[in-house]
């Protein structure tokens, strides 16, 4: 797909479907955002044994820009929520397409995290993308498309990348080491998040 076309796609998913979720649903939604958080934490942990020394060690000094360029970049490569689904609201057409009303219309989070036409390289974890560049909001939708107040686009965006920028730059200052466990990450649950979560051993200094 290309950029303009999965572009329409976040906004036709985004304006024109309507919210499957009862009150709640939306309760329980609240529980997912900090269920959602642990789990971008946790790849957040995993992500940092990604980084050369010299990325780390630019994260630990606690630059903002690197920070938010690292936490961003969490959020696009690791799948926390691979799609985000709704009920075509009325009858709708996109790109000679009818979506009849009541239609299941899922938007591809994933793919669109990964699409190549969008992000060089996709599979590479490189938080350097981010830096420098604004980004638009149907590029990045690791938390819903088109806009908060009337799409299907997670409110605490800003919070969730204040959270992990801080935590980011905590852990990359933190001496740990990362034992033998199964950090794959399945697609088929949501939150996806590591199989072991993110399990680390503190190395406490000897004079302590
Ligand atoms: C990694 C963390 C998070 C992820 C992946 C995430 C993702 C999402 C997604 C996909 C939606 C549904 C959008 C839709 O279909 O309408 C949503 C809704 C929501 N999120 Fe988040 N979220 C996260 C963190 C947070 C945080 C930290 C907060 C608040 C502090 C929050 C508050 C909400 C609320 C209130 C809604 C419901 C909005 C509505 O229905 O009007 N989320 N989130």
């Amino acid at each position: 797909m290309s950029e303009t076309s999965t572009g329409d796609a976040v906004a036709v998913a985004a304006t024109a479907v309507q919210s499957a979720a009862t009150d709640s649903w939306r309760r329980a939604g609240l529980a997912g955002a900090a269920i959602g958080v642990i789990a971008a934490g946790a790849a957040a942990g995993v992500a940092l044994e990604r980084l050369t020394v010299g990325r780390r060690d630019a994260l630990r000094r606690g630059d903002p820009a690197d920070a938010e360029a690292f936490a961003n970049e969490v959020r696009r490569f690791y799948p926390f929520v691979p799609f985000v689904g709704g009920l075509a609201a009325g009858e709708l057409r996109w790109q000679g397409v009818v979506v009849p009303e009541g239609s299941l219309v899922l938007l591809d989070v994933y793919g669109r995290q990964h699409d190549p036409d969008v992000w060089p390289d996709p599979y590479a974890f490189r938080p350097e993308r981010f830096l420098g560049r604004s980004v638009a909001s149907d590029e990045l939708i690791p938390q819903g498309g088109g806009d908060a107040a009337t799409g299907h686009r997670c409110p605490g965006e800003d919070i969730t990348v204040a959270l992990l920028s801080c935590l980011s730059t905590r852990l990359a200052d933190m001496n740990y080491l990362v034992p033998p466990q199964d950090l794959s990450i399945s697609l088929r649950r949501v939150p996806a998040r590591p199989s072991s979560g993110f399990v680390v051993s503190l190395r406490v200094p000897s004079d302590a």
